[in-house]
């Protein structure tokens, strides 16, 4: 049964990405196609609607220089959270609910108040991965 569900979900990942032929790896050349979505609100090297994201992979959160953060975005940096391909994959679904975990996580629920400014999500496994990859050529 198990077996036959991992088939399932393997085909259906294959069919997403017939192009790449494999499923899973990361793609950064795909993530800059995925970052054009981003782009409403971000550059690499201004801040716009959202923070500068050049340099954000290995970036503690909510420091680029001369952006004003929402309280949740900012209290989570302060809480310890840095920035890395893994943990932005495991944000982009959800930022809002990503945050107040890391923060109730960390024994800091009271500070896990209001809501993140960044209201775009992004469900679609590959794209996180792929735009993941991208994340971390920009300079
Ligand atoms: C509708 C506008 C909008 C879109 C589209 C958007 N973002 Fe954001 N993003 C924001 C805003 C605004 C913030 C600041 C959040 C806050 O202060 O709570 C942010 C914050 C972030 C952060 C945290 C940055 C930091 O310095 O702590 C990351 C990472 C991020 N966005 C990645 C992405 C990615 C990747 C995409 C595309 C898949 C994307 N965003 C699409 C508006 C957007």
């Amino acid at each position: 049964m198990v077996r036959k569900l991992l088939a399932i979900v393997t085909i259906t990942a294959a069919a997403g990405s017939l192009s790449t032929g494999t499923a899973s790896a990361q793609d950064a050349a795909k993530g800059e196609a995925v970052f054009k979505q981003c782009m409403t609100c971000h550059r690499a090297d201004k801040n716009m609607v959202g923070p500068a994201l050049g340099g954000v992979v290995g970036r503690k959160a909510g420091t680029a220089a001369g952006f004003t953060y929402s309280p949740l975005n900012h209290n989570s940096g302060e809480a310890g959270l840095v920035w890395t391909q893994e943990n932005i994959i495991a944000y982009l679904p959800d930022p809002n609910a990503y945050l107040k975990k890391f923060l109730t996580d960390k024994g800091q629920a009271d500070k896990a108040t209001g809501s993140t400014k960044m209201t775009f999500k992004l469900a679609n496994d590959q794209q996180r991965k792929d735009v993941a990859a991208y994340l971390a050529t920009l300079k």
